[in-house]
């Protein structure tokens, strides 16, 4: 491996203010998503989504990296370009998720365990000479009654540090992605004290396996009640239990830290980033980025709905999103700036 290399890749998917783009939602989940719409299920009705994504004008501007699915890291634009040289024209990084997905754990009832090691050295290799530079494997914990447990904690980051161990030898980043669900109605103090235990977990295991913590990116969850919880905090108490539960868990080692939204609404998400970077900028050692699918995608896929006449607006919703997220990495997003970024990228598409 190139050492120097995996460590640039993990510092430009963080440079600056831009943030990275997950478009790698497997096809059940991109399935799931399209159903809710009416939009059809199919593998060209996928591919003719992620076409209209990667070629929205200006994408580059706000994302650094975007993370792509078995299935589109082998597609090509209709006139034949494959998409990964289109995403890499667009001046971002292509990444690819590695893991097959979150299964029913055997002995732990309603925990998961992401499978995908068996053979991940040769895929690696593959989507390696297939241009990606970076990888990303989502674990998921779910907060409920007497879980999660150690047995499925441990296991998990287990896996996360074997699959980061892999990502590095074969020359990519490694994109480490604990998820603590928001789904039940836990506490936000619930949730500080499971994310902190996961991730403490998850960095003793990364050490444990070897795994270089500056070629790296850490993909948490933000520290959130449950969605019934009766209790919802602020913006500003949900920015500061985030950040202050990460102090306790995450290396300074590690170059940047890239948000998942799991699930929040897409102004809600900016606007937590932001106050955590209004709050903390000067004072981490680590950059606060995000890394989102639905609080990116989701107004451009109900504005697309599977139609080609309704690709320039879905694109003006997607771009508007990414510069919305931007500004949050800037600690300069707030709703006033929500409206001019939108009337911006009115005027910039339409000339
Ligand atoms: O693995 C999950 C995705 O990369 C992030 O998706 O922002 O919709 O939670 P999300």
């Amino acid at each position: 491996m190139n050492t120097q290399d995996i460590i640039d890749t993990a510092k430009a998917l963080v440079a600056g203010d831009k943030g990275l783009l997950a478009m790698d939602e497997s096809n059940p989940t991109c399935n799931k998503r399209f159903a809710a719409l009416g939009i059809p299920q199919n593998e060209e009705v996928r591919r003719a989504y992620r076409e209209m994504i990667v070629d929205t004008p200006g994408l580059g501007e706000s994302i650094s990296g975007a993370i792509l699915y078995d299935e589109t890291i082998r597609q090509q634009k209709k006139d034949g370009t494959p998409i990964v040289k289109a995403i890499i024209d667009a001046g971002i990084i292509p990444g690819i998720k590695v893991d097959i997905g979150a299964k029913g754990m055997a002995g732990h009832p309603g925990e998961k365990i992401t499978e995908g090691l068996d053979g991940l050295h040769d895929r690696l290799i593959e989507y390696y000479q297939m241009g990606a530079r970076f990888a990303k494997w989502r674990a998921v914990i779910a907060i409920g009654h007497g879980i999660p447990g150690r047995g499925c904690i441990e296991a998990n980051a287990h896996a996360l540090a074997r699959y980061a161990s892999l990502c590095q030898e074969a020359g990519l980043a490694p994109i480490v992605e604990p998820e603590v669900l928001m789904d039940g109605n836990h506490t936000l103090h619930r949730c500080f004290e499971v994310t902190e235990e996961v991730l403490r977990t998850v960095f003793n295991q990364l050490y444990a396996q070897g795994v270089m913590l500056e070629g790296m990116i850490l993909k948490p969850n933000m520290v959130l009640p449950g969605l019934s919880c009766s209790k919802q905090e602020s913006v500003d108490e949900v920015a500061d239990a985030t950040v202050n539960c990460l102090k306790q868990a995450v290396p300074a080692a590690v170059p940047g830290i890239a948000f998942l939204s799991g699930g929040q609404s897409s102004e809600l998400a900016s606007a937590r980033l932001n106050a955590m970077n209004v709050r903390f900028k000067s004072r981490m050692p680590w950059a606060l980025a995000f890394s989102f699918a639905r609080a990116i995608q989701q107004p451009a896929l109900e504005i697309w709905q599977g139609k080609e006449i309704n690709v320039p607006k879905a694109q003006q919703a997607l771009y508007h999103r990414a510069k919305c997220n931007q500004a949050a990495r800037r600690g300069e997003y707030n709703t006033e700036l929500e409206k001019q970024i939108h009337d911006i990228t009115l005027y910039k598409h339409q000339t």
